[in-house]
């Protein structure tokens, strides 16, 4: 039987460190779902579709990206999915993570939640601070694939 488990986020946009997750989730599942969630009320900057379509544009085997809105929870009974990935970039993650998998838990007991640790490379970043060094020409080689930083600099040109 086929293993497979989802790994939901924003991704506004996608990282490298996002990226490093995937790729070490998929050494241990056959098959990796990112769930691209809707988050309007972070104020995103790229859409959804655009969201979606950057981490396809990464080609990634075995690996399917779909948009979704709602609980988590559902989302995993709809697609017969019993494991969440979440990753952990440093102990200041943990709490908001804990809150997260635990209101996960009460919702549906058949869902787990596996934490992988953000490789330290990457530890430090976040969507926002990408954003943040794109709006004021910061370099962000090396953080984010190269059309994520192309689309960046065409969005705050
Ligand atoms: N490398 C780099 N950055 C990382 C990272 C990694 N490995 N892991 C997380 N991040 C960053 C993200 O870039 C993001 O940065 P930002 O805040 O600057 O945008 C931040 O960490 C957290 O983002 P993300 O992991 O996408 O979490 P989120 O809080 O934005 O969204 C969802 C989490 C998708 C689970 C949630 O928002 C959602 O939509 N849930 C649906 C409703 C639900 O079921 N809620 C739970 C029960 S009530």
């Amino acid at each position: 039987m086929q293993s497979t488990a989802i790994y939901p986020g924003s991704f506004d946009p996608i990282t490298n460190g996002h990226v490093s997750i995937i790729k070490r989730a998929l050494r241990i599942f056959d098959k990796v779902i990112v769930a691209v969630s809707e988050n309007d009320a972070k104020g995103p900057l790229f859409s959804l579709d655009e969201r979606v379509a950057m981490i396809n544009q990464l080609g990634l085997d075995r690996v399917d990206v779909i948009p979704f809105k709602g609980l988590l929870v559902d989302l995993c009974v709809e697609k017969d999915v019993s494991v969440m990935i979440r990753g952990l970039r440093a102990v200041s993650d943990f709490e908001y993570e804990l809150q997260l998998a635990l209101a996960n838990r009460r919702m549906n007991r058949d869902v787990e939640t596996i934490f992988l640790m953000t490789d330290y490379k990457y530890s430090f970043l976040s969507s926002s601070m990408i954003k943040d060094m794109a709006r004021f020409s910061g370099s962000i080689d090396g953080l984010v694939p190269e059309h994520v930083k192309i689309a960046l600099q065409e969005r705050f040109k």
